[in-house]
């Protein structure tokens, strides 16, 4: 692998993140992650892996993982103060890789509630999952996925992904992109650390190119609801106001644009 990891924890600041854990082949950072020691020690771990077998994304979708290729890890984060916000965690991940995008001159937008996009093309995906005992979460890992060195993409994905060597053209430097990407990542963290929430859904809103669009959701049931959206809560609830006028929060769901809207 071309990472070096002594490297990348030598050059981490400020750090949340704690250690950084390689892999050449696991079937899923974030499995690997959630069967990981679940005590306060395990807190700002990072997973990584040059290639997944399983990889998972949101709703038990395959994530496309090659060897080498792209940078597949996971975060735990074993201490956390409001539970009820536990879903801006995805949101922290979003900025932080968002951010780093950006400061590679690529302009991404950030698609609630887990993914980047590059004129509509996936390039990053986040999956956060839980471990729980009882009602207590004791762990939150944070999975995420990113196309970085791919050329191409199978048949399946081609219409709907694009890495990051698509748009520059050239090979890029993975450890610089995790060590850039951690250092962001711990710097969102503290405000979430510090609740504030509202600062960290401000900034997630003006990154987002779907405000106060016309969309569609499409539920996990296959239900879809039409409407604009008109706000993201505090806690990372889509706020969608409905053709009949109607308002509701949502907290999954796929979102596109309403091409209908469109024709108008
Ligand atoms: C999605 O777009 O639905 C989320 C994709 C998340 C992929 C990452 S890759 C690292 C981590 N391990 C997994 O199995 N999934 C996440």
């Amino acid at each position: 692998m071309d990472i070096d990891i002594d490297k990348v924890k030598g050059d981490l600041q400020n750090n949340f993140i704690t250690d950084i854990i390689y892999f050449d082949s696991v079937a899923s950072t974030n499995q690997t992650a959630l069967n990981f020691d679940s005590n306060s020690r395990s807190n700002g771990i990072v997973i990584i892996a040059d290639e997944q077998t399983k990889g998972r994304g949101r709703l038990d979708r395959k994530w496309f993982s090659p060897k080498g290729k792209g940078l597949w890890f996971s975060i735990i984060i074993s201490s956390f103060k409001d539970i009820e916000y536990i879903n801006l965690l995805t949101f922290i991940a979003g900025l932080a890789v968002n951010k780093t995008f950006k400061s590679m001159k690529i302009d991404t937008d950030l698609k609630w509630p887990n993914d980047i996009m590059y004129k509509n093309k996936k390039i990053c995906g986040i999956l956060a999952q839980f471990k729980s005992t009882g009602n207590k979460v004791k762990k939150v890992v944070v999975g995420i996925g990113i196309n970085v060195n791919q050329d191409s993409f199978p048949v399946d994905l081609k219409k709907f992904s694009i890495s990051l060597k698509n748009i520059k053209g050239n090979k890029v430097d993975r450890a610089k992109l995790l060590t850039e990407i951690l250092n962001n990542f711990s710097i969102y963290f503290k405000l979430f650390n510090n609740k504030e929430y509202k600062k960290v859904t401000g900034m997630w809103k003006k990154e987002m190119k779907l405000l106060n669009k016309n969309v569609v959701i499409k539920k996990s049931n296959g239900n879809r609801i039409n409407g604009t959206v008109i706000d993201i809560t505090d806690k990372g609830e889509l706020v969608l106001k409905k053709e009949d006028g109607s308002i509701k929060t949502y907290i999954a769901g796929d979102i596109s644009i309403d091409k209908k809207s469109l024709m108008v």
